[in-house]
Parts: structure tokens; C-alpha cells; sequence
């Protein structure tokens, strides 16, 4: 059996003439948050459509917690929590009473549960603020309180994040880190914004019109952030040489025949373009350049970026 809380093969949906997602292959690992970063209109909110059934599939296959879906629906659907849209709360009741009213639709076995998901949310029991009265910010926590009250062992979360401030932001990241360190739970996050997920996630996985451009550990991804000395002299060779054996750099790469990445940026450069200049090798440019995984991002999404 696989490792994998959700697995899709080839996943695809076609809207009339338009592919909104295309032969997406997603590894979602038990245990970890995976984010899903993408534009407006790449695709994210498709592919957890698709996931949870509340749109068809076009074709290709989804696997969640091991097994196809396609005709396990009740089984699977009641282990996931979701936000894809807000859900339908009753402005006129309070925070409580409206995870109350959720709770009995959904036969939620467990009498504590709308106290527990309130907490982990951080939203107080038994208050009286109508619903109404909500910042989005309690608004959005109160939509992950919904998610999590039967205690599903996945998370769907379409940008939880959205129009909340930097501090609300923060939270947000906080009990979502909670939920899957503390208890375990598997997310799957979307969002636009790249430092967001960043922060977030262990694995990402990039979307771009309708395609997985890449899927990812973070640790994997923060090593293309990097800061290096672009260097370009007349003669690459002789240049490397004296680097070595002057100055004992061993960390460097050649990009092209006039152009070398010196990874050591603690490097004195006067004294490097001396000794260059003393054997004859003309130092064309020195720059300090410090890629980001922004640069990374545009990068591979071909211009505009993601943030
Ligand atoms: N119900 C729909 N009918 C037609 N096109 C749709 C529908 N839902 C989404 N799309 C299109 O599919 C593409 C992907 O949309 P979506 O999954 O919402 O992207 P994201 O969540 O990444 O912003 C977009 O071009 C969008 O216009
Ligand atoms: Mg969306």
C-alpha cells in the first residue's frame, strides 16, 4: 500500500474547450502539509474540487488514504475536512451555535467536538457575538472549526489564508502547523502567495495553467536560494586555477566560458582582480547576486511569478 493520503494519476478537467487541470499527478505524504501554489486561475481549487467530489473528473484517477475513491465516496468523504467556500454560517446565530446546528447535521458522535474544534481555533465557547459581528479573521477560523469538528484524519483547505491580515496570517499558519504536527493530521493548503506556503508546507507542489510543474520537499526547494560573486574574466580556466590555489576556493562553478559562480561570498574581490590581473586575466564584471526562490518561481512559471 502506498504512503501516499492522496495520490492521482493523469487528473483532468476539461470545461467545454478549456483544460482547467491537466494530467495532474499529486503525492500528498501522511502527516506532512502540502501546499499547492499557484496564480489566480491555475487550477487549485479544481484539483480539491475534483479530490472531494463536489466536481466531476474528467479522467484520470484519485487515490485518498490508499484506495481509489471512485465508489467509496461515503467511506472516504467523512475522514476529510474541507474549505473551498465559506461555508454558509447563520449570520444571526452565534460562533457556537452555528458549529452546533453543522454538528448535527453530520452526526458528529463526539459531545465535546464544537468546544475542542473552537479551541484548537482559538474562538472562545459559548460566547455571545453573533456571527455577524465576526472579523474575517474569526469568520476564516470559524471555517476551520466546521472543517475539523468530526476530527478528520485530512485536511482541505482552499486558501485559508485570503484577505486576512499579517497577523491573522500568522495564526492561521500556527494552528494549521498544530493540527498536523501536534495530531498528525495530512493538509493539503492552497495559495497564491509564495512565502505563505513557504512558511507552511514540507512539500509543495507548483501549478500552473492546469499542470503540476513540480512537486517537492521545501528543503529540497530552499536550496535554490542562494547568494554567490558572478564573475566574468577573459580566461575561465586560468581563472579557476589561481582561484584554487590562491585563495583555496574549491566552492565555485563554471557557467560559461567567460563567466564563473563563486559560492564563498566572504571572498576579498580586490585581492582576487589583483591576483587575476597579475597573470594577465581580465576581470570583465564582479556582481554580487543573491537568487531567491521568487527568481526560482518565475522561473520555472515562465515570467509573471506567483506572489
Ligand atoms: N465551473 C467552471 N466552469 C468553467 N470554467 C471554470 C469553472 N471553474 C473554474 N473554471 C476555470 O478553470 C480554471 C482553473 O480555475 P480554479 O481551479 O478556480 O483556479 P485557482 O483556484 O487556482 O484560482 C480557470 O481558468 C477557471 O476560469
Ligand atoms: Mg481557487
Amino acid at each position: 500500500m502506498s504512503d501516499y493520503v492522496i495520490e492521482t494519476r493523469q487528473l483532468t478537467k476539461i470545461y467545454g474547450d478549456q483544460t482547467a487541470v491537466n494530467a495532474v499527478n499529486l503525492h500528498v505524504k501522511k502527516g506532512s502539509v502540502y501546499g499547492l501554489l499557484g496564480r489566480n486561475g491555475a487550477g487549485k481549487t479544481t484539483i480539491m474540487k475534483m479530490i472531494l467530489g463536489l466536481t466531476s473528473v474528467t479522467s484520470g484517477e484519485i487515490d485518498v488514504f490508499g484506495q481509489n475513491v471512485k465508489g467509496r465516496e461515503k467511506k472516504v468523504f467523512p475522514r476529510i475536512g474541507a474549505i473551498i467556500e465559506t461555508p454558509g454560517f447563520y449570520p444571526n446565530l452565534t460562533g457556537t451555535e452555528n458549529l452546533e446546528i453543522f454538528s448535527k447535521l453530520r452526526g458528529t458522535a463526539e459531545p465535546n467536538a464544537v468546544k475542542n474544534a473552537l479551541e484548537v481555533v482559538g474562538l472562545p465557547y459559548k460566547d455571545k457575538k453573533l456571527f455577524s459581528k465576526y472579523s474575517l479573521g474569526m469568520k476564516q477560523r470559524l471555517g476551520i472549526a466546521n472543517a475539523i469538528l468530526h476530527d478528520p484524519e485530512l485536511l482541505i483547505l482552499d486558501e485559508p489564508t485570503n484577505g486576512l491580515d499579517p497577523i491573522g496570517i500568522a495564526e492561521m499558519r500556527k494552528f494549521i502547523k498544530d493540527l498536523s504536527v501536534e495530531q498528525g493530521k495530512t493538509v493539503l493548503i492552497s495559495s497564491h502567495i509564495l512565502s505563505e506556503i513557504a512558511m507552511l508546507a514540507d512539500d509543495i507542489g507548483i501549478v500552473d495553467h492546469g499542470a503540476l510543474l513540480e512537486e517537492s520537499s521545501m528543503k529540497e526547494l530552499e536550496k535554490k536560494n542562494s547568494k554567490y560573486i558572478l564573475l566574468q574574466v577573459s580566461d575561465v580556466f586560468k581563472a579557476s586555477l589561481i582561484l584554487e590555489r590562491q585563495f583555496q576556493l574549491k566552492d565555485y562553478s563554471v557557467q560559461d566560458d567567460q563567466t564563473l559562480r563563486l559560492y564563498d561570498t566572504s571572498l576579498d574581490m580586490g585581492a582576487v582582480n589583483k591576483a587575476l590581473m597579475m597573470q594577465n586575466i581580465a576581470v570583465i564584471s564582479s556582481q554580487l547576486c543573491n537568487d531567491t526562490l521568487e527568481d526560482y518561481f518565475k522561473k520555472i512559471t515562465g515570467g509573471e511569478g506567483i506572489a
